[in-house]
C-alpha cells in the first residue's frame, strides 16, 4: 500500500440523493484504511477549473451520511464546453493544469451519463480517473442501478399513493409527470409500485386514443378516476416519428449547413413538447369527457435525505472506489453488479445510455396487472 497519496474529488450534474453517502464512503475509506488526503473541488468540473478547493477531512466527513445535496456542490459545466465570458471554451487543459499542480493522484467525479463523457476527456488527458455512477434517472449503462434512483423512486411512489385518494374523491384522472429525462425507469417503476392505471415513458411512445380508451373502459366498469403516470420525456407517436427521423438525419449531415438545419428541427420539436403533460392532460379531458388534473413533481424527487437503499449502495461503491484507488486501477467507472462491483472501462459507460428494453420484467409485470402502456 502506497501511503500519503493525494486523491481529489468533485460531484457533477444534476445533485441526487446518496452523493454524501458516497462522499463519506471514499473519505473515511481512504483516510481510515489507504492513508490517502483528499480534496473536494466545488461546483463540478468548474471548481477543478478554477482551482476552488475544500479539504476533505475527518470532520467534513463527519455526519453527511444522511444528508440530502452534495456538500461539495455541483453543476452542469462540461470541461469542453465551458461558458467562459459569453463563450463556449474547452479548458481542459486549464484542469489539467489544477490536477498537476496539486500533485494529484488521481481524481473521483461522482455524476450521471455527462459526468462520465466529460471524466472520459480528462482520462485522455492523462489524468487518473474514476468514477462513480449516480443519478435519479437510473440510465447510466453499465451498472445494474445508479444512487439516487431509489430514493427518487420512493418520493415518485408515494405521490402516487396520495394522487389516488384525491383522484378518487372528485372522479378525475390525474396525470403526474415524473422525471427521468430520456428513459422511463422512474415512471414506470413508481408507476407499477403506486399502481399507475396508465404509464407512458420514452421507450414506448403514446397514442392518446388508446390512453382515452383504456380510461373510458376504466369507467365502465364502474372505476371512476384513473392515475396516468408520466415520464418527463415521454412523447405521442407522432413526435417520437419525428425525433427520430431528425436524429438520424443528424447524425447523417455532412456538412455545416444541413447539421444546423437538423439541430433547428430537434429544437422546434422540443417546443413542441414543452408542456406536453400538461397538453396531454387537456386531450385527455376533451376524449373522456372526465374532469382531468396534472401535478409535476418536479425538483421534489432530487430533494431530501437519501434512502436506506441508496445509503446502502452509496457506501458500497465509495468504499470500493477507495480500495481501486489504493490499488492503482484508473480509468473506471465503480459500477454496482449484484451485490458486488464491477470496474468497468470508462470507454465501456461514455456516450451510453441505459434505456428500459421492451422485455423488461418491469414492462412484463405492468401489462400483466393491466397498466396500459400507451401502445
Ligand atoms: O438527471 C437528473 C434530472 O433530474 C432529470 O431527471 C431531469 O431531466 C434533469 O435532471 C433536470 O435538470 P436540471 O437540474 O438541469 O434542471
Amino acid at each position: 500500500m502506497k501511503t500519503g497519496r493525494l486523491v481529489g474529488v468533485l460531484t457533477a450534474g444534476g445533485d441526487s440523493p446518496g452523493l454524501n453517502a458516497a462522499l463519506r464512503g471514499i473519505g473515511k475509506a481512504g483516510l481510515g484504511q489507504y492513508d490517502m488526503k483528499l480534496v473536494g473541488f466545488l461546483d463540478g468540473y468548474r471548481g477543478l477549473m478554477q482551482n476552488r478547493t475544500i479539504r476533505l477531512d475527518e470532520k467534513q466527513l463527519s455526519g453527511i451520511l444522511t444528508r440530502g445535496g452534495t456538500i461539495l456542490g455541483t453543476s452542469r459545466d462540461k470541461p469542453h464546453k465551458m461558458p467562459v465570458g459569453g463563450e463556449y471554451l474547452d479548458m481542459t487543459d486549464a484542469m489539467l493544469d489544477t490536477y498537476q499542480n496539486h500533485h494529484l493522484d488521481a481524481l473521483v467525479c461522482l455524476g450521471g451519463g455527462g459526468t462520465q463523457k466529460s471524466a472520459l476527456r480528462l482520462k485522455n488527458k492523462g489524468m487518473n480517473i474514476i468514477t462513480l455512477p449516480k443519478t435519479i434517472d437510473n440510465d447510466v449503462a453499465m451498472t445494474d442501478v445508479t444512487f439516487g434512483f431509489d430514493t427518487a423512486l420512493g418520493i415518485a411512489t408515494e405521490a402516487i399513493d396520495r394522487l389516488h385518494s384525491t383522484a378518487h374523491s372528485h372522479h378525475r384522472i390525474i396525470l403526474v409527470e415524473i422525471m427521468g429525462h430520456n428513459t422511463g425507469w422512474l415512471a414506470l417503476g413508481a408507476g407499477v409500485a403506486g399502481g399507475a392505471d396508465v404509464i407512458l415513458i420514452p421507450e414506448i411512445p403514446y397514442d392518446e386514443e388508446k390512453i382515452a380508451e383504456a380510461i373510458l373502459q376504466r369507467s365502465r366498469g364502474g372505476k371512476r378516476f384513473s392515475i396516468v403516470a408520466v415520464s418527463e420525456g415521454a412523447m405521442s407517436v407522432d413526435i417520437a416519428a419525428r425525433w427520430q427521423k431528425a436524429h438520424e438525419k443528424l447524425s447523417k449531415a455532412d456538412n455545416k449547413k444541413d447539421r444546423e438545419a437538423e439541430k433547428e428541427k430537434i429544437l422546434s420539436l422540443e417546443l413542441e413538447r414543452t408542456d406536453s403533460t400538461t397538453k396531454l392532460t387537456q386531450r385527455l379531458e376533451i376524449l373522456t369527457g372526465l374532469e382531468s388534473r396534472v401535478t409535476i413533481l418536479g425538483y421534489l424527487q432530487r430533494g431530501g435525505a437519501p434512502s436506506a437503499a441508496d445509503r446502502l449502495l452509496a457506501t458500497r461503491l465509495g468504499t470500493a472506489c477507495a480500495r481501486l484507488l489504493d490499488e492503482e486501477k484508473y480509468g473506471v467507472m465503480v459500477a454496482s453488479r449484484g451485490d458486488g462491483i464491477m470496474a468497468v472501462p470508462l470507454e465501456e459507460v461514455a456516450g451510453k445510455r441505459k434505456v428500459i428494453p421492451s422485455d423488461h420484467p418491469w414492462l412484463e409485470s405492468a401489462r400483466a396487472v393491466g397498466t396500459c402502456l400507451g401502445d
